[in-house]
């Protein structure tokens, strides 16, 4: 693992998590800095300018995080903010890529973490963690997770009732490299056999199986309302509707319970 640690004194450490690591030994390239404006940004031009396949930027504070559907995301000061530039192989198509990840984030994150599709991670019904997804060049991508650590109160208040944070553990340290193996093992399962090889995982934390639900293509449109069935083998959620089982393939939509 290259150090390149730029940041001022913070508990995530590049040479403290490189011992730490398991399958993801020598498949990561930590970076850390004190701040930037967005993780996602700077690692598309970390890899325009030839960043490998592992390349990890994590940042104490952002300026500018990027949430999903053109949203800012908000950190709390002891939060995790960071992002993972992959390539998938050639023959490997992206679709489920970002419930793969949730999964991945779910699971490191606490046996009680649950999925909202297409990935959000809640814990109690809560927002604990968001994903962002993007494209940096053919087969690579740029994917960038944001979790809640320590307490809520630094987020908007608009925030405050629909978020909920993960308790800061000892060592940050540890979470984090848990965090990083996690992602390489899912990533390795999901680059050999997609998303149908980790969609069982998917729905045995599925937070809306089977609750009625209201899905929103935009902000004030007529909602489609349904029963939520869970996800298909390509991450495509199933709704059952009045008029028949509707597969929702895009993610830009938001999922709400009835
Ligand atoms: C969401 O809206 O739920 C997705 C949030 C993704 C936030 C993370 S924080 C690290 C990375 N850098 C960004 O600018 N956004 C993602």
């Amino acid at each position: 693992m290259t150090v390149a640690n730029t940041a001022a004194p913070y508990p995530i450490q590049a040479e403290t998590v490189a011992p730490l690591l398991g399958a993801a030994a020598g498949r990561i390239d930590l970076h850390v800095v004190a701040e930037c404006d967005s993780t996602n940004l700077q690692l598309q031009h970390m890899a325009k300018a030839g960043a490998a396949s592992g390349t990890v930027l994590l940042a104490e504070h952002q300026t500018a995080g990027r949430g999903r559907r053109g949203r800012e995301w908000h950190q709390g000061s002891q939060s995790l903010a960071f992002s993972l530039l992959w390539r998938l192989p050639d023959d490997r198509a992206p679709t489920g890529l970002s419930l793969a990840i949730g999964l991945a984030v779910a699971e490191a994150l606490h046996a009680g973490a649950q999925l909202k599709w297409p990935n959000d991670i809640l814990l109690n019904g809560r927002k604990i963690a968001g994903i962002l997804i993007e494209s940096a060049a053919a087969q690579r991508y740029i994917i960038g997770i944001g979790i809640n650590l320590g307490d809520t109160d630094d987020l908007p208040t608009e925030l405050q009732h629909t978020a909920t944070a993960l308790d800061v553990p000892t060592d940050k340290n540890v979470l984090f490299a848990h965090l990083l193996d996690q992602l390489v093992l899912i990533l390795d399962r999901f680059s050999a056999q997609g998303f149908a090889g980790l969609r069982a995982r998917w729905q045995a934390r599925h937070a809306y199986q089977d609750r009625a639900v209201n899905l929103l293509f935009s902000e004030g449109s007529t909602p489609l309302q349904g029963l939520c069935r869970g996800v298909d083998s390509q991450g495509e959620l199933l709704l059952e509707t009045p008029t028949g089982m509707q597969s929702i393939s895009s993610g830009e939509v938001s999922l709400r319970l009835q």
